[in-house]
């Protein structure tokens, strides 16, 4: 797929970001295991959120393919920075575009896509992980209030968010039937921050546990209506699987642009390293799989902006990129030999941060079930 004129000139505007201003706190982030304030308010003031949110919303009103560009090019650069874009986007931003109403709408979609607040998405929980629809979070309707009881897991920016969308459902029992989602502010009282996690890679990004004890929220905070929760975040996740696509192609350039440095600047019996064959024989069969990442990421953005189908191309492109990912990543380190583990060269911190890529937003397995099935049928 070619970009046009406006896409190439969008990406170059991200890129000079990514290389100027959040490549150099990269190492800072992922060694401190901070989490980029600093650079939250920055994309925010570039008008990075909400690029496929129209301008009445608070968004950009551009589409999905400027903003899978714009999740390669700022992970490129840093892949925690990367996760807390991808996720506030794409899986707080868009439930709330696609089932949110008028109020609901000007209430929360406007000040998350102008970066005025933090979102994130409540779906897993410790029992309900591959398995979303086990939902074990509850849910009472009582006059008008709904009450909130359970546990989700690994909730991206969970302990920033100002806003979470989460699950919970009726009865257990009632499997995707019973689940509701709900918009969840912070500092309702029984929204408890729980544990957070301390993780292999995206260190600079925060993952938590949120704990739900009674929790009362006013009716007006149901999404859609009671019982579509399992379906409005199926859809979410679709699109959110472009985006982890785009996370892991990002990780993955940026392992193969840091090869191509070492190679082309080092050498052995004095011939630089990029003159051997072996060398350039996994360079060029990388490069060739990154680029085949980029076609399926860019065309199952095109199928979201074009309002067609895009379950099973989301699902390819982000199986594909997060496997090319770590075998990019693992020929990175190969090629800078006993150097690529340690802190002198960024090829550790990228293989640590693929990872992440390959089991957020559905496990490899899970993809490999939504693609079987749609070419199979159920
Ligand atoms: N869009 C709309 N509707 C959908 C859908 C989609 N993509 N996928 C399924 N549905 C509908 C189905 O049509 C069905 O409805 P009908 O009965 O009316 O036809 C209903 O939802 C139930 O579908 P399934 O029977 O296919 O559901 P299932 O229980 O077999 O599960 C699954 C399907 C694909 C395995 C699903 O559970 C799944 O995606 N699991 C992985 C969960 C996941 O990705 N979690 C990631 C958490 S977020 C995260 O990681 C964030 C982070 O920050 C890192």
């Amino acid at each position: 797929m070619i970009l046009n004129d406006k896409h190439l000139q969008f990406k170059k505007k991200v890129k000079e970001f990514a290389d100027n201003v959040v490549a150099p706190r990269a190492i800072e982030l992922d060694l401190k295991s901070e989490f980029p304030h600093d650079l939250v308010k920055k994309m925010g003031e570039m008008g990075l959120y909400g690029l496929f949110i129209p301008k009445k919303y608070g968004g950009a009103g551009l589409d999905t393919l400027s903003y899978a560009i714009a999740v390669e090019e700022i992970s490129r650069a840093c892949g925690s920075t990367g996760i807390f874009f991808a996720a506030h986007s794409s899986l707080a931003i868009a439930p709330i575009y696609i089932a949110g109403n008028e109020i609901q709408k000007q209430k929360w979609l406007i000040p998350l896509a102008k970066g005025e607040k933090i979102g994130s998405f409540g779906l897993t929980e410790p029992n309900a992980g591959s398995d979303a629809s086990a939902t074990e979070t509850t849910v009472k309707l009582i006059g008008d209030e709904y009450i909130i009881n359970g546990t989700k897991c690994f909730i991206t920016s969970g302990h920033v968010a100002d806003v979470i969308v989460l699950t919970a459902t009726k009865d257990p029992s009632l499997g995707y039937h019973g689940i509701s989602a709900f918009i969840v502010e912070k500092g309702t009282p029984g929204f408890i921050l729980g544990k957070e996690e301390d993780k292999l890679g995206l260190r600079g990004s925060i993952t938590s546990e949120l704990i739900f004890e009674d929790c009362k929220i006013p009716k007006e905070n149901l999404l859609g209506n009671e019982g579509d929760g399992f379906k409005i975040f199926m859809q979410t996740l679709d699109g959110g699987r472009i985006s982890i696509g785009a996370l892991a192609l990002g990780i993955a350039q940026g392992a193969l642009d840091a090869t191509v440095k070492f190679v082309k600047t080092n050498s052995k019996n004095n011939r630089l390293l990029s003159r051997y064959q072996s060398i350039q024989s996994m360079i060029a069969e990388i490069g060739t799989e990154i680029e085949a990442a980029r076609l399926l990421i860019h065309q199952s953005a095109a199928l979201k902006d074009a309002g067609k189908p895009l379950t099973k191309e989301a699902a390819m492109a982000k199986y594909y990129a997060s496997k090319i990912g770590m075998k990019a990543t693992n020929i990175a380190i190969e090629i800078h030999g006993m150097l690529g583990l340690t802190k002198k060269y960024p090829v550790e911190r990228f293989i640590r941060d693929e990872k992440l890529m390959e089991i957020g937003e559905g496990t490899s397995e899970i993809q490999k079930i939504v693609i079987a099935r749609q070419i199979l049928g159920k």
